[in-house]
């Protein structure tokens, strides 16, 4: 059993970046640019808009945050959008979601445009996704497709079941791994909460990927012998014997689960890391498009 490496390979990724940036500088003059809009006090948004900060500047890109109060209203925030839209600098737009419930989420990334949708969610990218034509990849499931493939792991053929049908992941990573293509050419099943018997579909899941919100959810008994699972879940349980009193779980029961899986990854560690790493790739994508 191996055990996928998310951390490690996010930080590949983001060495290979910050190589990629120094070379953009000596032939342009110029890097990536990513603007990351908050709006509110969302405790667990600030620590995720930091981070994205703090990844941006590391691999030597050009980071902005935009802290917005609560009470900012739908106008201004599309005003202060558009005006990013329009501004050269910045190759990359992101509003960091959960929005306070004033502001209209799908029409906020109607605004973006779709040139700088870095976040890979808005409606015209999520068309292309769908169709197999060149976009950006929501950042989660490009991560989970992009550690397969440095795994070496085998999609073509193979039974993908995903469980959870998001928009940021079960719906994407399933049109991904879907497509007539290198790393992805997979059967694929989603599953969601009407699943009568859930048993039935992920026992026959050569990939197994979790993407439900439900602690440790998926269990030995629902798999084969061999499967590769990914993991996407984030959950916080009680731990009463760590310092912060809670800690971080997937959806899958990884104690039980890699006794019979080939490869997994576990929370943290496993699929976390690559969704920054992801976004760094996007709008590193997005400055290379502009220059063309
Ligand atoms: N960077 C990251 O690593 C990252 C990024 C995003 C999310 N996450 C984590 O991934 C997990 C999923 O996130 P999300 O945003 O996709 O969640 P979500 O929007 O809440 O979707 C959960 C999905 O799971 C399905 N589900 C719930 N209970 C089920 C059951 N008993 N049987 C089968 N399906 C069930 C739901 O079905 P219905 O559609 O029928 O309700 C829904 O489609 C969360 O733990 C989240 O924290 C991690």
């Amino acid at each position: 059993m191996t055990i996928i490496d998310g951390k490690k390979v996010a930080q590949e990724i983001r060495n290979e970046l910050k190589e990629k940036v120094a070379g953009l500088k000596s032939a342009y003059g110029k890097v990536p640019g990513l603007v990351t809009i908050i709006v509110g006090e969302n405790p667990a948004s600030k620590v995720y808009v930091r981070m994205k900060h703090k990844a941006c500047e590391e691999v030597g890109m050009n980071p902005k945050i935009e802290a917005l109060p609560a009470t900012t209203s739908e106008d201004e925030l599309v005003s202060l959008i558009k005006k990013y839209n329009n501004d050269e600098n910045f190759h990359g737009i992101l509003v960091q979601l959960p929005l306070p419930e004033q502001i209209d989420e799908d029409k906020i990334i109607e605004t973006i445009s779709p040139e700088k949708d870095v976040d890979g969610f808005h409606p015209v990218n999520v068309g292309k996704l769908l169709i197999g034509q060149d976009t950006f990849e929501p950042c989660t499931p490009a991560g989970v497709v992009e550690l397969l493939k440095r795994y070496n792991i085998e999609t073509k053929g193979k039974h993908v079941v995903v469980v959870g049908r998001s928009n940021i992941v079960g719906k994407p990573v399933a049109a991904m791994l879907l497509q007539k293509k290198e790393g992805a050419n997979a059967i694929v099943t989603v599953c969601h909460s009407a699943a009568n018997n859930l048993s039935d579909y992920t026992k026959s899941a050569d990939i197994l990927i979790a993407a439900i919100g439900r602690p440790r959810f998926i269990t030995g008994e629902m798999v084969k012998e061999g499967v590769v699972v990914i993991d996407v879940g984030i959950n916080r349980v009680d731990a009463p014997e760590t310092k912060k009193g809670y800690k971080l779980v997937g959806d899958v029961d990884f104690d039980d689960v890699s006794q019979k899986a080939s490869f997994i990854t576990p929370v943290p560690g496993g699929v976390g890391p690559m969704t920054i790493a992801m976004l760094l790739n996007n709008t590193y994508k997005s400055f290379l498009r502009k220059q063309k």
